[in-house]
């Protein structure tokens, strides 16, 4: 993990209230998919921590919501050429063994982002199934990078685009065709409250990317504390944000 000051190359509107920010450092960075950034955001003392879509040698995109005055304000003040602090990069990420070969990815709203750094470490070696979940069709983005699957299928919660329901319905309608060596998730807690339940004795690992309120970034504030199964704690931030489905109480 490094703080780096970055420059702002793109920071635009790619969906309803979603934005993509790419930044440009001064070296390369090694970042696996999965992995996120804290970002800091002028006049606010606490970074924002964002996931990582695309690392691309010295350019790194992430891709946030706007939630409150921080999201805003890097949204509407940092436009091309600014310059940003940042820390990167954090967390575990997602690991796909060799012989993990059919790999279904589950991802709802935000939770689609770092699904898509996996999808462009992963789309050549491994047989990739994505069920991507939105709020409506105002909602969808990045649609062309998650094309790039063996298989996508769109799911909106009303009906105005692709499957009418949700990524995790979308995903157990097609379990039993795929049958996946591997699940990859993230989204909100209801979503991924669902998918635990649907994927009780298959004996199937599935893991998730939590999404938690943060501090730090760096595990020492445990701002970002999370429940495991075994009655144990965990900092989302530093000993995640993914983790096998299992072990954490959602
Ligand atoms: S955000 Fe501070 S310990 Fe995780």
């Amino acid at each position: 993990m490094r703080e780096v000051t970055a420059t702002v190359l793109e920071n635009k509107r790619i969906a309803d209230e979603v934005y993509s920010l790419t930044f440009g450092l001064d070296e390369i960075v090694s970042v696996r998919p999965g992995q996120f950034v804290m970002v800091g955001v002028g006049g606010y003392p606490l970074r924002r921590p964002i996931a990582v879509c695309k690392a691309e040698g010295e350019r790194i995109t992430v891709c946030y919501r706007l939630k409150g005055g921080g999201t805003r304000a890097l949204a509407r003040d940092y436009k091309m050429g600014e310059k940003l602090s940042v820390l990167l990069p954090l967390g575990n990420g997602f690991y796909v063994k060799d012989s993990e070969k059919k790999v279904a990815l589950v991802g709802g709203g935000v939770g689609i982002f770092p699904l898509i750094s996996v999808i462009r470490a992963y789309n050549k070696s491994k047989e990739l199934y994505a069920y991507m979940g939105f709020r409506n069709r105002a909602a969808l983005c990045m649609e062309y990078d998650m094309m790039q699957c063996h298989k996508t299928v769109l799911a909106t919660d009303d009906g105005s685009l692709g499957y009418h329901g949700t990524a995790v319905q979308a995903f157990m309608r097609e379990y039993e065709e795929v049958r996946p060596d591997v699940v990859l998730a993230c989204g909100p807690v209801p979503m991924l409250r669902a998918l635990k339940e649907a994927m009780k004795g298959r004996n199937v690992p599935v893991y998730v990317s939590l999404e938690e309120r943060m501090g730090c970034g760096i595990g020492a504030c445990l701002v970002c504390v999370c429940e495991k199964t075994d009655g144990a704690h965990a900092r989302v931030c530093k000993d995640g944000p993914v983790f096998l489905i299992d072990d954490v109480v959602l």
